[in-house]
């Protein structure tokens, strides 16, 4: 049911720092920029080869990204996994009981996502993803 690592997420506290320091001291391209008002974020994704690293700032003080960031500090956020079809993967993690944190598919920048509850992964907040454009 998981096909790749699509992307790896970071969560910091000045999105224009963050894609300086990968932009012009680690050597990333910066790709998509995107604000989600919605979840109260600004992202920014910096392509790595069939994978990319997600930056997310919180963009209020409120959402649950800026909790994590005042809580936790900078730092890894979530890996995000693509799947062919998340109705399936969604019906399969309800099937075995796995904790998940969004009970139903919610619509992310890249496509129909769900999140699994670090409770059910040893610590880590997982992402999965069908991605709107599956290349
Ligand atoms: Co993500």
């Amino acid at each position: 049911m998981i096909q790749r690592i699509h992307h790896i997420a970071i969560v910091v506290s000045d999105l224009d720092a963050a894609i300086d320091s990968y932009q012009n001291q680690l050597g990333f391209e910066v790709g998509k920029r995107l604000l989600i008002p919605e979840q109260e974020v600004e992202i920014a994704f910096l392509p790595a080869g069939e994978s990319m690293i997600e930056l997310i700032q919180p963009t209020t003080e409120t959402s649950g990204v800026a909790k994590y960031l005042a809580k936790r500090g900078e730092g890894l956020h979530h890996i995000c996994l693509t799947v062919a079809d998340i109705e399936a993967s969604l019906e399969a993690l309800a099937a075995k009981d796995v904790q998940l944190i969004t009970p139903s598919p919610i619509q992310a920048a890249e496509g129909r996502g769900l999140f699994i509850h670090p409770q059910a992964t040893h610590g880590v907040l997982i992402e999965l993803l069908e991605p709107d454009d599956p290349s």
